[in-house]
This record gives structure tokens, C-alpha cells and sequence, in this order.
């Protein structure tokens, strides 16, 4: 269960806020449904189209095959096509299952090399996953591994241990056909950064002993709440008014603060999200994010007295922190006002204080998730998945395309000889 807090946001900014989700409410339903002019890029709407029986027990059945012999797992993959695994794998991971490795994100050698480093004398098997597969990061670092695994274990024992996820008639299945690699379909009809509920992110994440299962329960169950609620009550609905209310009163930055640390990996996923998504036609809120209570010790000068551009949405869990008592042990160090404290207690007292001081000098408002476990993870995903959908028609931008990303690019490849 996902709850939107408003309670913090000042009269005039809420009645703003009123007045976006007054106009917008049409949309709902357009939505829920999905436009007909977006067909091409909503596979994620519904769960079960990527995520039934049918596929989780495949995805299962080949994670169950590779957890069986793998002792390091190499995730090749940039943007969408690894940080929804990458956020559940990194908050939830436990020991005695392969240890998840992150390769085709970066052109660094030095990463490059420590990363090649770090699977001398493991059992390795890899994913390579790509949509697009002209991407540079992910088939560059696709070329490496597979001449680490051909080196290592030869070439017929390598084709073993080599999956790939592309989008099927795609040259990387070509390339799987061609060398007996197994292969797994990305859905054609979801852009990478929707993919989570779908081969791209559950693979990787049943790889890691992560509940599957769990996970698209989570997400199809908030799907079913709020394709029901076409009302203004909707969460997902008024939280994207609300950014929306914030981008047209002049705010330009939001940021997503949160106390867990074990959502360091979300925060990418959730900033790729949106930037990717409504950061076009010179419009959008830039999203960045802060780890609390140590960024409060930084960036936490800017938030409260800096220049008034920031939009505040804390991310909060509501239940299921370990506890750990502070004890008094006598000696005089000033802290006893913490004797028999609980941290969890100290970790929620902090995150009180601070939205009670951030509220006074900008709009805040707090996305509490039930707990932080793999249901809570696909929860997560799909509300902002379609607060994300709503919030860029509001804002008037295709939230399924990403334009800029190419003038890079195509600069690159030019530079590279790439014909
Ligand atoms: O959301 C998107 O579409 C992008 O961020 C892609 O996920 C990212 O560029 C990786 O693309 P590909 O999987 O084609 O290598």
C-alpha cells in the first residue's frame, strides 16, 4: 500500500495544487485505458501482459538454472535496461545467492578492468540487455565478457553461460541464434525505463533470490487501484498535479529524499524515470535526489535557505525496521538523552524534524510505502510508472520518447567511425 501524505504543503500551494487536479481529471480515464496514441509503448500498463503465470515461471525456471551454477552474475546493461533490477537487487540482496555484477554502464577501462578482476576464479554467467542493441556501453562491454567467458571456459561451455534480452528479429538475437546463446524477449511495446515488471528487470532480480512473484503481486495489485479510483482521491493523480503545480509556479527541481539508504539504487531508476520522461520542449522538474540523515549535513543548506526552486517529496517506509537499542554504558560522553533509544525511533524522529523545517520555506509532501520488501518494490514501480504517465500529459510532453539522449550520440559515433 502506497499513501501520499500532503499534509505539509502550505494553503496557497495545495489550492494551486486543487486547481491543477480540477482541470486534469479527463485524464484519468484516458489513461487508465491507455491512449491509443502511446499503443506502441504501453506494455507496462498491464502487468499481466509481461508479468503472468506463464512468464514468471519461465523467468524462474532459467534463474533456478543459472543460481544452480553461478557464484557472480554480470548484469550488462545501461538506464532502463538496469536500474529497476539494479534498486530491488542492491536494497533486498542476501547472502548464498550468485553475487549480482554491473557491466555495460560505463566506457571506463578502470571500472572495466575491476570489474574483470572481480570474477577471477568465480563461476560467471551473464545478460546481456538491450533494446536498442547499437548502444555502445552495453555492446562494448558485451564484447569483453564474452571473450572473458570464451577464455575462461571455452567457446561451447561460454555459449552456456551467455543469455541475452532483446527485442525479438533484433541483431542481438541474431547474434544468440547464431552462437547457440540463450535468448529472452524485451518487450517491444515498453520503453526501457518501464521495464521492471517485464524479462529486462525480473530476470536479474530472481538471479539474486529476489520473490519474483512478490514483485509483479505488488505491482499488479496498486495497477488495480488505481485503474479503479478515476477520482481526484487517486495518489498517482494528485501527486503528478502536484509536480505539476509546483513546475508552473516556478519551481524547477524536485528532489526525493528518503532515510533508507537501501533505496540508494531506486533513487537512479526514479531520476531516469522522470528526467528521461518529461525533461523535453524546455519544460520538466529536474529530478535529484538526497540520502538523509547524511546529505542533510550538505546539500541540506541548500534545501532549506537556497534559491526557492525545489519541489521536496520524501520517500518514507512505513514498517518493518530492525530495531537496535543505544545502551548507556556509563562513560561521559553527552548523549544520554539517546540511553534506550531505538534507532528506528531516532531514524523516524529525524525525518519528522526535518519535513516540520524543509515545509516552513518550500512544498513538501511524503510517498510512504507499507514496507521495504519485494511486494513494496513493485508497488513503487508501477505508481510512479503512471503518476509518471499522467504528470507528462499534464505537462504536455510524450512520456514515452527520449529525443535528447540521441544528439549525443549520434556526435559520438560520428567521432567513433561508427557507419
Ligand atoms: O528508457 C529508455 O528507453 C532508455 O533509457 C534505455 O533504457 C537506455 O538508453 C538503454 O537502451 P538499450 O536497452 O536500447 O541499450
Amino acid at each position: 500500500m502506497i499513501t501520499l501524505h500532503e499534509n505539509y504543503l502550505d494553503e496557497p500551494f495545495a489550492e494551486e495544487a486543487k486547481e491543477v487536479m480540477g482541470q486534469n481529471l479527463s485524464l484519468l480515464d484516458q489513461v487508465s485505458k491507455g491512449e491509443e496514441k502511446y499503443r506502441d509503448s504501453l506494455g507496462w500498463l498491464n502487468v499481466s501482459q509481461w508479468a503472468d503465470e506463464d512468464h514468471l515461471q519461465r523467468i524462474q525456471a532459467l534463474a533456478d538454472k543459472v543460481r544452480k551454477n553461478a557464484d557472480a552474475f554480470v548484469l550488462i546493461g545501461v538506464g532502463g535496461s538496469n536500474n529497476a533490477a539494479r534498486s530491488v537487487i542492491e536494497a533486498l540482496k542476501t547472502k548464498g545467492n550468485p553475487e549480482i555484477i554491473y557491466a555495460g554502464n560505463t566506457l571506463s577501462s578502470n571500472a572495466l578492468n575491476r570489474m574483470l578482476s572481480s570474477l577471477e576464479g568465480r563461476s560467471v554467467y551473464i545478460d546481456c540487455i538491450a533494446k536498442n542493441f547499437e548502444t555502445l556501453e552495453p555492446g562494448a562491454s558485451f564484447r569483453i565478457l564474452r571473450k572473458y567467458l570464451e577464455d575462461t571456459y571455452g567457446e561451447k561451455d561460454a555459449a552456456e553461460r551467455i543469455i541475452a534480452t532483446g527485442t525479438k528479429g533484433s541483431s542481438l538475437e541474431q547474434l544468440c541464434r547464431d552462437n547457440g546463446y540463450e535468448f529472452l524477449e524485451f518487450p517491444e511495446d515498453i520503453g526501457g525505463r518501464y521495464t521492471a515488471i517485464s524479462n529486462v528487470g525480473l530476470l536479474p532480480m530472481a538471479v539474486a533470490g529476489i520473490d519474483i512473484r512478490a514483485v509483479a503481486r505488488g505491482a499488479a495489485e496498486i495497477e488495480a487501484r488505481l485503474k479503479k479510483d478515476c477520482t481526484p482521491d487517486n495518489p498517482a493523480y494528485r501527486y503528478a498535479c502536484i509536480r505539476n503545480a509546483a513546475f508552473r509556479h516556478g519551481y524547477r527541481v524536485e528532489v526525493l529524499s528518503s532515510f533508507e539508504p537501501q533505496l540508494r539504487w531506486f533513487y537512479k531508476w526514479w531520476q531516469q524515470l522522470f528526467a528521461e520522461s518529461e525533461g523535453k520542449d524546455g519544460k520538466g522538474l529536474f529530478p535529484s535526489c538526497c540520502e538523509f540523515s547524511e546529505d542533510l549535513h550538505s546539500v541540506g543548506q541548500f534545501i532549506q535557505s537556497g534559491t526557492h526552486v525545489l519541489l521536496e517529496t520524501f520517500l518514507t517506509v512505513k514498517e518493518g525496521q530492525s530495531s537496535l537499542v543505544i545502551h548507556d554504558d556509563g562513560k561521559k560522553d553527552y548523549f544520554d538523552y539517546l540511553n534506550g533509544m531505538d534507532f528506528k525511533d531516532i531514524n523516524r524522529i529525524d525525518f519528522e524534524a526535518t519535513i516540520q523545517a524543509h515545509s516552513k520555506d518550500l512544498p513538501c509532501l511524503n510517498v510512504e510505502m507499507e514496507r521495504l520488501d519485494a511486494f513494496g518494490f513493485g508497488e513503487l514501480f508501477y505508481f510512479f510508472q503512471y503518476a509518471c504517465y499522467i504528470s507528462a500529459e499534464i505537462l504536455g510532453v510524450n512520456p514515452f520518447d527520449q529525443p535528447g539522449v540521441e544528439a549525443y550520440k549520434a556526435r559520438l559515433f560520428a567521432e567513433l567511425g561508427k557507419e
